[in-house]
């Protein structure tokens, strides 16, 4: 984490949509993979080489050090998070069966710039209530996005989403948040999933930040795995989350981890 705000320039834009739009194609290459006998080091693996091969990118995941202390730099190039697993999740020999739902998170570094977007995938048929966990969750993140104009504070964001979550009768996790991005994968600026209106830092254009909910079916508590880096439900409820890199634009905003198959903003009203 850097200790300062970084206002974008416009070839820094112009950079960063390159990144967001390279993340958000990795997904879309790995949708048709995300099938029950999937291994999670077979999707990281098939990551890993498009990222590598054809984006001629680097999975900024891989080695990362990340925050606080680790047992270890992050070991693989995605991560998967699979049920009750929050974040984090690493992929291994871990086998995807019908009914799971599994986060696939896909960070890229091109050109010194990072993109940064997550999506939810159902593994086969899945249950009502756990559709019902992820659409809200993608609800939540997109009523987040909405917030975001200059003028507009962090905690409009917060607020929006933790609103949404918890009249649906879910919980925020309060132990990871959004952040800054750019040339740093994680930069200053924390961006709260819960908060209250008009509170915290004032929206100014040429920020760029990811919105990346995490929400429980139960309890917001959170348990860290002896690695240091998965985390999981504390009750071992199923927990969804969804994110985008999103800019600051002059009117609004403007969402950078855009691809054609990503999924379409909720009709809301
Ligand atoms: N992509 C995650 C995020 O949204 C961070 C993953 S860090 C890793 O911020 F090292 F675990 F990959
Ligand atoms: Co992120
Ligand atoms: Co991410």
């Amino acid at each position: 984490m850097s200790n300062k705000i970084i206002i974008k320039n416009q070839f820094d834009i112009e950079q960063m949509r390159i990144s967001g739009k390279l993340a958000a194609e990795v997904l879309d290459f790995i949708t048709p993979h995300v099938i029950p006998g999937v291994t999670t080091n077979e999707l990281d693996r098939l990551c890993h080489d498009f990222i590598v091969n054809v984006q001629k990118a680097y999975p900024s995941p891989l080695n990362y050090e990340g925050q606080g202390p680790k047992v270890m730099p992050y070991p693989k190039s995605i991560c998967t998070s699979v049920n009750n697993e929050i974040c984090h999740g690493i992929p291994g020999p871990r086998i995807l069966k019908e009914g799971d739902i599994v986060n696939i998170d896909v960070t890229v570094c091109k050109n010194s710039y990072h993109g940064d977007t997550s999506r939810m995938f159902y593994v086969g048929n899945t249950s009502d209530h756990a559709k019902r966990l992820c659409r809200v969750t993608f609800e939540s993140m997109w009523l987040g996005i909405l917030q975001v104009k200059p003028g507009n504070h962090l905690g409009d964001i917060g607020f929006a989403i933790q609103n949404h979550a918890e009249r649906n009768g879910y919980s925020i996790v309060r132990d990871f948040c959004g952040h800054g991005i750019g040339k740093i994968f994680h930069e200053d600026l924390q961006i709260l999933h819960y908060g209250r209106p008009k509170t915290g830092i004032k929206l100014v254009p040429g920020m760029i930040f990811t919105i990346e909910p995490m929400i429980n079916q139960g309890r917001k508590d959170v348990r860290f795995l002896s690695d240091g880096w998965v985390a999981v439900t504390k009750d071992r409820s199923l927990s969804a989350q969804w994110e985008h890199t999103v800019l600051v634009t002059e009117s609004g905003y403007e969402v950078l981890t855009v691809s054609p198959g990503m999924p379409e903003p909720p009709q809301f009203g």
